[in-house]
């Protein structure tokens, strides 16, 4: 058939690659994908595992990276949504119901926190905080609307490690649904299915990623039913990840256990020396002996993580002047990236709670939260040095 130029332009062929294969996962920056057969066309939109239709269902580049996420975590398959809060936000909303009861732990991240309060306003969603270290604690907040357990396996920005196996196994002989946002651990730390449980959550905006240039969360499934549940509520929902933020995820899980590794070691060196210096009052990493998790993170961890977090002597004022006087470390939002990030949570991450809720969370007016980056130790600890006032 001879065809026009106008047409021609359109129809530009991807080449064929009998022979050979791409190394790298390429980039299907398609939002639709043509079927010869119409049978096939409508399998596709059906079932999550049967090819691919529209990239809102599912797309080559976030399935390679939800096979790859699933595969670290120990899950049956994950679903890569536009952030974490979407991923947060799509398993919340398909597992709960109005009148439905949830126990979480009562450090966490701000805005899951926000979420609760949403949840609770909009669909009487109550919420009973416990402080994830005892597992008489949550039997004694069940009640018989008791529906789910929310846990971050390193809680944001304390770094509490909540006793992970102990809880999950009393929430699970309750019937409750176990929920673990391991961002900060990442599955090279931890891997929360192999403690019982059903769903693991990531912001891979953070360690997966890794190079603070992406934002997106991802939803691990450990059974089938429950993955192919939360597959069809998040199309509905409309919270796909972008195929090239995919693929910069792919990238960053490339280089993630190195990564890990240098960030937890960082940490360490940073832990040690902001504990000696005078004008800190308390540092928490669970790396140190003094924290009070130590004991558990050390048989649920395979590396005390790259978040440290301390309290800087003086309250909300010497706190802000640390984090404005630093110039190597920036102060930014997020975590989990190659460059070293500090953060004031009292007035950004955690600025929903009031002071009775960041009180009981144990985040003092002066805590700074660290993302402890990759750079050489000894260029972090001079900057954090100069910026801290003499003691
Ligand atoms: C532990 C944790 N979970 C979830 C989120 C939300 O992720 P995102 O910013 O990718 O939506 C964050 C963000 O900081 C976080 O720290």
């Amino acid at each position: 058939m001879s065809l026009h130029l106008e047409t021609r332009a359109i129809h530009a062929a991807a080449p064929d690659l009998s022979g050979s294969r791409p190394v790298s996962v390429p980039i299907y920056q398609t939002s639709t994908f043509a079927f010869t057969d119409p049978v096939a066309c409508s399998e596709a939109l059906a079932d999550p595992g049967a090819g691919f239709a529209y990239s809102r269902y599912r797309n080559p580049t976030t399935s390679a990276l939800e096979d790859a996420v699933a595969d670290l975590e120990g899950g049956v398959g994950a679903i890569a949504t536009s952030s974490g809060m979407g991923a947060i936000n799509a398993v919340l909303l398909a597992l709960l119901r109005p009148g439905d009861h949830v126990i979480a732990q009562r450090c966490l991240y701000g805005g899951t926190f926000s979420v609760f309060v949403g949840l609770a306003a909009r669909y009487g969603i109550d919420v009973s905080y416990i402080s994830g270290r005892d597992a008489a604690e949550l039997t004694a907040a069940l009640r018989p609307r008791s529906r789910l357990l929310y846990l971050e396996t390193v809680a944001n920005p304390t770094v509490a490690v909540s006793d992970q196996p102990a809880l999950l196994a009393a929430a699970r002989s309750a019937g409750l649904t176990c929920v673990v946002d391991n961002t900060f651990a990442t599955p090279l730390l931890c891997r929360p299915i192999e403690h019982g449980a059903d769903i693991v959550l990531h912001s891979a905006t953070k360690y997966l990623g890794g190079h603070d240039d992406v934002t997106l969360g991802v939803i691990v499934s450990a059974q089938d039913e429950m993955h192919h549940a939360l597959w069809k509520n998040s199309v509905d929902l409309g919270v796909a990840a972008d195929p090239f933020a995919a693929w910069l995820t792919i990238r960053g899980l490339k280089t993630l256990s190195l990564r890990m590794a240098r960030h937890c070691e960082n940490a360490a060196h940073l832990a040690e020396r902001l504990a000696a210096h005078p004008a800190v009052a308390e540092v928490h990493w669970p790396g140190l002996p003094s924290h009070p998790d130590h004991a558990v993170a050390r048989r649920l961890l395979s590396g005390f993580g790259g978040m440290v977090a301390f309290d800087v002597a003086g309250g909300r004022e010497a706190g802000l002047a640390f984090v404005s006087a630093l110039r190597l470390a920036a102060l930014a939002p997020s975590l989990g990236g190659t460059e070293t990030l500090v953060l004031h949570p009292a007035s950004t991450s955690h600025r929903q709670m009031d002071a009775a809720g960041l009180k009981e969370a144990g985040i003092g007016e002066g805590s700074i939260r660290v993302s402890v980056g990759l750079e050489h130790p000894d260029d972090l600890w001079a900057d954090f040095a100069q910026a801290l006032p003499a003691g």
